[in-house]
């Protein structure tokens, strides 16, 4: 039986208790440490889909997309021409389940993959994100992934407070570890993915063209990621409205078109999109641990207090009460003490400033 958790875990303080914390997966834990992250490598998969030739059928039968949006475009609005070309839907949440999508939520090799990374017994798939792209000249942003805690996720918290609690280390008892697989269905200019698998502070790693059939599973919400600027290249960054629609034309062509208001902004066959399937599951030790671990969820008045003792410790004069939680400076107020790290040579980001 494998046994995830290694003895001698580290101590720290944790809202003023002296408490262990143990070490998922041995050397180059994947689990975070406070704000210094220490993730280990994914694993790389190659050739998991049998008949890739499935795989725009798929995508075809749950078109449309739509140009990004929340966290990092919460400025999106309108007709205007501005949006990279950046397309993506949720194929699976909640109780939802797009047609096609049980190819990637229960793929056994990922499932296998999943529980050797992290050593664990039980992998439980939560959701899939599917991202379509063309035409961008910079990078995606260099980042870790939304953290989710027991009792407070993105339903009940604001995503920037999520992450500020990730980056305090003060809430790991409640942290839902998640493994990631990042999957590339074709083969197309451009479009590489840099991760950071010794840690924010040193050099980055790439995954490259030729990627179509491969994947990537480890943990993104503790190992910083970018995606590659993306082909074609010739016309810079293409902008389009944020209403504009991504989906197989109807003429007979084959292609898939970035279409508004009727009229095709973009055209190219399916296999020149940089076409991705983000695949997460929640991992536990073992099942006991799954069981033991569903009633222990965080409430607002405890997730209060715990950033209280510390800020206290502080001698922060920062306080976080219930009426604040919806405060959007509070997450950045929070910063000050909790930083969120700085990935070395990141590449530009799309939405950096000029
Ligand atoms: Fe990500």
């Amino acid at each position: 039986m494998p046994s995830p958790i290694l003895p001698g875990g580290t101590t720290r303080r944790l809202g003023g208790l002296e408490e262990t914390r143990p070490v998922y997966g041995g050397s180059g834990s994947a689990y975070f440490s406070g704000m210094e992250l220490n993730a280990k490598a994914p694993i790389l998969l190659e050739t998991l889909i049998d008949d890739p030739g499935e795989v725009e059928g798929i995508f075809a039968r749950n078109a449309p997309y739509t140009p990004l949006g929340g966290w990092f475009r919460p400025d999106r609005d309108g007709d205007e021409a501005k949006s990279p070309m950046w397309f993506q839907k949720d194929w699976v949440h909640a109780d939802f389940s797009a047609q096609g999508s049980d190819l990637f939520f229960h793929h056994p090799r990922m499932l296998a993959a999943a529980r050797e990374f992290y050593s664990a017994e039980v992998v439980v798939p939560r959701t899939i994100y599917v991202n379509l792209m063309a035409a961008i000249s910079e990078c995606g942003p260099a980042h870790t992934d939304n953290p989710t805690f027991r009792g407070r996720d993105r339903t009940n918290t604001p995503m920037m407070l999520l992450r500020a609690m990730f980056w305090s280390g003060l809430f790991e008892r409640w942290y839902i570890r998640q493994a990631t697989s990042v999957w590339w269905m074709n083969d197309v200019e451009g479009g590489g993915f840099r991760y950071w698998p010794d840690g924010p502070h040193a050099a980055p790693s790439r995954h490259r063209q030729p990627m179509a059939n491969t994947a990537l599973l480890g943990d993104n919400h503790g190992m910083f990621h970018q995606v590659e600027p993306v082909g074609p290249f010739e016309g810079g960054t293409l902008g389009v409205p944020a209403s504009s629609e991504l989906a197989p034309l109807a003429d007979g062509s084959g292609d898939w078109a970035v279409t508004h208001s009727g009229r095709a902004l973009f055209r190219a066959p399916f296999s020149d999109y940089r076409a991705s399937v983000l695949w997460k599951a929640d991992i536990y030790a073992s099942e006991a641990e799954r069981v033991e671990l569903a009633e222990d969820r965080l409430s607002l008045a405890e997730l209060c207090r715990i950033f209280n003792r510390d800020l206290a410790e502080r001698d922060a004069a920062l306080r976080v009460d219930l009426s604040r939680i919806q405060d959007p400076s509070l997450p950045s107020e929070l910063a000050e003490f909790y930083p969120e790290a700085t990935p070395l040579a990141a590449g530009k980001s799309m939405f950096d400033p000029n």
